[in-house]
C-alpha cells in the first residue's frame, strides 16, 4: 500500500519567478523508510510543507493515506507526525 504518493508536483512561491518544485514524483509504501537528499535550496523543506498540508497551491497530486493533501481537513493531523528540523526530545522523560 502506498502511504505517500506524489505525482508530477510543481510549486511556485508567489514571489519567485520560477517554480521551486518542478515535476517531482515518488511514492512511499507502508513500512518503508524513505529519505530525500539535496543541496541547500533544492526544495526539501518546501516539499515537506506540501506534505504536511501547509503549502496548498501546488500543481499535480500529493496523496497521503489516499487523501489529496490540498483538500485535507483538520483531522489530517490525527494521522501524521512530523519532526521538522528541530530536536523533539522531552528531557524529563526517561527511556
Ligand atoms: N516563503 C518563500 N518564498 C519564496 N521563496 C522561498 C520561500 N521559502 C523558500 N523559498 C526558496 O525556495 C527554494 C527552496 O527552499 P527550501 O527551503 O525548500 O530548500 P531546502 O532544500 O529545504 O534547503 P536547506 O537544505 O537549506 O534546508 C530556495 O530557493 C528558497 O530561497
Ligand atoms: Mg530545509
Amino acid at each position: 500500500m502506498k502511504v505517500i504518493d506524489v505525482r508530477n508536483v510543481y510549486l511556485k512561491y508567489p514571489s519567485s519567478k520560477e517554480a521551486t518544485i518542478k515535476g517531482i514524483s515518488f511514492d512511499v509504501k507502508q513500512g518503508e523508510i524513505f529519505g530525500f537528499l539535496g543541496p541547500s535550496g533544492a526544495g526539501k523543506s518546501t516539499l515537506q510543507k506540501i506534505l504536511t498540508g501547509t503549502l496548498r497551491n501546488y500543481r499535480g497530486s500529493v496523496r497521503v493515506f489516499e487523501t489529496e493533501v490540498k483538500h485535507r481537513t483538520s483531522n489530517y493531523y490525527e494521522n501524521i507526525g512530523v519532526d521538522f528540523e528541530f530536536p523533539n526530545f522531552y528531557g524529563k522523560f526517561t527511556a
